[in-house]
């Protein structure tokens, strides 16, 4: 490429994953079952999980469960992170798997061995010089928490959560700088199983449960703030939000006002709550729509909420979206949790996400604009099917592509003036998707010899994208 990119000194390059994805060992060491094990592999897994009767069985006979051994990272994290040095992050996003920790959630002693296990990730990553940035929360509560409470709607979680938190961020609170709360926090608003651990049988398709799991998990997560500078004021605590671009379809005013009210309801309504600390004045329309009442709130709820909002946006890009209110015809496309209509100027992937790399610089303006704080990509990338050669190398110039396109994106949006500070691609290693529960939907450098039906060595080997993002690393943007 030859356009000139900004990247400031120490931005933060790396890539992302999640523990339930990649970690395999599901039940090694005291480790109790999450919500992320009981999720069927295969396409149907979202429509399992959303069907009415789903309540969290596992049932071995009828599905396979891709997430059990993952790509046994637990085992060969130390080959991982020494190739995650080898292309030279300086930073590296992982999740601590709650169950490894608390295996039932309601435990008052934390699990000494699931301990032990992220010390040695941790230090593996300080060894090379890599920064950990750790999400506490990753789509994966414990599995009991979901059945016997029935997930976030029940305010007893906030004080499980406060006890996992505490224990995670005195642990590792001096070593770590860099956390985020909840992953993709507004997710829920479409599907509150990964991140409020709510099915249809346990009340998800109730608005009101879901916008009461979520002020139980502001409080929550603004209870881990205040701890973890209690512990160390210089650490970074952030939220983590799915971020989708939103279009109107044409200037026609009914679409324009349907597009902000989507835009406040599904990408800003978490942000405003954890970032301003307040609930958006909007906050009363949306009560009125999706018919709900009064919340309950604590008595300090709101000052917690207000005193301890996050330091930063975490965010996942992946596509944009495009609202039609006025449409005659249904032109819905599939998306990751945010279908939205077709937008004849995008490609999209195999999966049919809409790519949209000028979205991204638009999302960095509208992020930044809104709230000041800095702004951290933690996820972005192309989910793919690569295919291999005889010496099992990819040649996935498709995935270079994507990527540098985002990263001019994100170089023009600094120079609009943002305040980014780092990147990390999803997926830097290949594992298991999150929607479908498939590992041939691939988004990493590193290629992992595994297919769906769990066939293969799990050998690691370079792709041609590894030698590309080495490079990116190694000249700060500037070589794409
Ligand atoms: C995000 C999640 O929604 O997108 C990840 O935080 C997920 O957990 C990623 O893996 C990509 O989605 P998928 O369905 O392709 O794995």
């Amino acid at each position: 490429s030859t356009k000139t990119t900004v990247f400031p000194d120490g931005f933060l390059w790396g890539g992302a994953t999640a523990a339930n994805q990649l970690e395999g060992a599901y039940r090694s060491d005291g480790k109790g079952l999450s919500v992320a094990d009981a999720m069927p592999g295969g396409k149907q897994r979202f429509q399992i999980l959303g069907s009415d009767t789903f309540n969290w069985e596992i049932d071995s006979d009828k599905f396979i469960y891709p997430n059990h051994r993952g790509i046994d990272h637990y085992h060969r994290f130390k080959e991982d992170i020494a190739l995650f040095a080898k292309m030279g992050f300086k930073c590296y996003r992982f999740s601590i798997a709650w169950s490894r920790i608390f295996p039932k959630g309601d435990e008052t002693t934390p699990n000494e061995a699931g301990l032990k296990f992220y010390d040695q990730v941790i230090d593996e990553c300080l060894k090379h010089g890599i920064e950990p940035v750790i999400t506490i929360s990753h789509y994966e509560m414990p599995l009991h928490l979901a059945k016997e409470y029935g997930g976030w709607k029940n305010r007893k979680m906030i004080d499980f959560f406060e006890n996992y938190a505490t224990v995670v961020l005195t642990r590792y609170g001096k070593k770590v700088t860099y956390w985020m709360t909840f992953n993709e926090i507004n997710s829920a608003f479409h599907f509150p199983a990964l991140s409020q651990g709510m099915v249809k049988a346990t009340g998800a398709g109730d608005y009101q449960n879901v916008f009461q799991a979520w002020h139980n998990q502001f409080v929550a997560s603004a209870k881990a703030v205040k701890i973890g500078h209690g512990i160390n004021p210089d650490m970074q605590i952030g939220c983590m939000i799915i971020y989708a671009t939103t279009y109107s379809i044409d200037a026609n005013p009914v679409n324009q006002m349907a597009t902000l009210a989507q835009n406040q309801e599904f990408n800003f309504y978490c942000t405003d709550a954890q970032v301003r600390g307040e609930y958006p004045a909007y906050q009363q329309r949306m009560f009125d729509k999706y018919g709900v009442s009064e919340l309950e709130i604590g008595a300090d709820d709101l000052e917690l909420m207000k005193t301890y909002s996050v330091d930063y946006i975490g965010f996942s890009y992946y596509m944009s979206s495009a609202v039609n209110e006025t449409a005659e015809e249904d032109d819905t496309v599939v998306g990751n949790l945010l279908g939205g209509v077709r937008n004849p100027f995008l490609e999209a992937s195999e999966w049919g996400w809409q790519i949209d790399p000028e979205g991204l610089r638009i999302a960095l303006n509208e992020l930044y604009d809104r709230y000041q704080k800095p702004l951290f990509i933690v996820e972005n990338g192309l989910g793919a099917i690569d295919k291999v050669d005889e010496n099992f190398y990819v040649e996935d110039d498709y995935r270079i592509d994507y990527l540098r396109r985002h990263i001019e994106a994100m170089s023009d949006a600094i120079k609009d003036g943002v305040d980014l500070i780092g990147y990390t691609p999803w997926g830097c290693i290949d594992l298991v998707s999150a929607s479908t529960g498939e590992m041939s939907k691939r988004y990493g450098f590193i290629y992992v010899d595994l297919d769906d039906n769990g066939e293969g060595t799990m050998n690691r080997y370079e792709k041609k994208s590894f030698n590309w993002y080495k490079q990116v690393i190694e000249t700060n943007g500037q070589e794409l």
